[in-house]
């Protein structure tokens, strides 16, 4: 077994299904993002490994124990909540070791504690504050502290970053990712930012609707995303994702790729089990440049002009929106690349990273052969 595993769990508000089945096994040491729009269940999973929310239906283990029905504070995990949830009346050092006040650590032990993990993060000159004397980096680094000094089995976080602004949240970031490291504490994560999600997860899940739609590593999730839903939400910008339709010539299935200058270049779709009909192709934004950016190992490629709709500087790549199959498309360039507005460029797509989606079902469809 697994050391958090979470089997068949489903929850049922008001006779409302808000999680469907849900099955993760979760190793030691892992760092399991949970990622997906708003209302798709994220807190709600979280709070119920916590022990904050009743199971309706399923089990959850921790470290071979079934705490389905244990109360939360005999579940050995500490949780940093959205809001922090600091006691306003407390100092830093009060906040810290309050957990372990309760459990009746002694005042040295408790000091000593809170002093090492204050020294972690960096907290150590704001001990004898009120959280209102604080920032909100620096609050989220008390919720931090609060939880870490209790040396929990397990870390539930959601969405501890979402209320800093964002040069503080990158760092925050980093540092969580450092700690981790060093702590190799079993954490489950909740964002609905997908880059936080790629950057920190050993593995995440990628949830909508209360369901699993891909539980794997960051690469597994970007590079083969299984259906629609997890190809358009991770990646940023998004995937372009084309509607086509695909038609059999010769014995072999083709689709066509038709520029705002009226240009068409036929496809083949070559090592796919499927027939003619509608698909949509997914195409990363880095699979589709101007000759200049193409990455000169690609040797499965397709080059074409087309006309450039818009161009979005963005510091290190630029943006370059055209034109294909009458669907606006984002190309990724360089930040330094001389691409104008109103003119005309030649694309190279990578034939060798297109994604093809069934229009109906929104499943991938593999590629047999390479
Ligand atoms: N106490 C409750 N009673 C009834 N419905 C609830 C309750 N708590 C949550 N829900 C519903 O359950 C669904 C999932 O909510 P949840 O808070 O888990 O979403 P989330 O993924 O964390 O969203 P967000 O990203 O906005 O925090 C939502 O549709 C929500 O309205
Ligand atoms: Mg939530």
């Amino acid at each position: 077994m697994s050391f958090l595993q979470l089997q068949n769990i489903s929850k049922i508000y008001e006779s409302q299904p808000v999680l469907e089945s849900i099955n993760i096994s979760i190793e030691k040491g892992e760092f399991l993002v949970l990622v997906g729009p708003s209302g798709c269940g994220k807190s709600t999973l979280l709070n119920m490994i916590a022990g904050l929310e009743d199971v309706t239906q399923g089990a959850i283990h921790i470290d071979e124990k079934d705490v389905t029905h244990v109360a939360p504070s005999e579940r050995d995990i500490a949780m940093v909540f959205q809001s922090y949830a600091l006691y306003p009346s407390m100092s830093v050092r009060e906040n810290i070791t309050f957990g372990l006040e309760m459990r009746g650590v002694p005042r040295d032990e408790r000091n000593q504690q809170c002093d090492q993990v204050a020294e972690i993060l960096q907290i150590g000159h704001l001990l004898d504050r009120k959280p209102s004397a604080l920032s909100g980096g620096q609050r989220q680094r008390v919720a931090m502290g609060r939880a870490l000094v209790r040396n929990p089995l397990v870390f539930l976080f959601d969405e501890p970053l979402s209320n800093l602004d964002a040069k503080l949240r990158v760092d925050m970031r980093t540092e969580i990712k450092l700690l981790h490291q060093r702590l190799k504490t079993t954490v489950v994560y909740v964002t609905h930012d997908q880059i936080e999600a790629m950057t920190l997860a050993t593995r995440i899940a990628v949830m909508n609707g209360g369901v699993i739609q891909q539980l794997g590593r960051p690469e597994e999730i970007y590079y083969h995303p299984q259906n629609l839903f997890v190809a358009s939400f991770m990646g940023s910008p998004s995937m372009n994702l084309i509607e086509i339709e695909a038609a059999d010539v010769n014995g072999q299935i083709c689709f066509e790729i038709e520029t705002s200058n009226g240009d068409t270049h036929a496809v083949a779709l070559d090592g796919y089990q499927c027939t003619g009909g509608k698909y949509v192709i997914g195409v990363r934004p880095e699979d589709l440049t101007d000759i200049e950016t193409s990455d000169q190992r690609q040797t499965n490629t397709l080059r074409f002009s087309s006309p450039v709709d818009v161009v979005e500087p963005a510091g290190s790549d630029t943006f370059v929106v055209i034109q294909v199959c009458g669907q606006s498309v984002t190309c990724r360039v360089r930040g330094d690349s001389k691409i104008q507005e109103g003119g005309e460029a030649e694309f190279l797509l990578n034939l060798d990273r297109i994604h093809l989606f069934d229009q109906h079902s929104g499943e991938r469809l593999k590629r047999v052969v390479s």
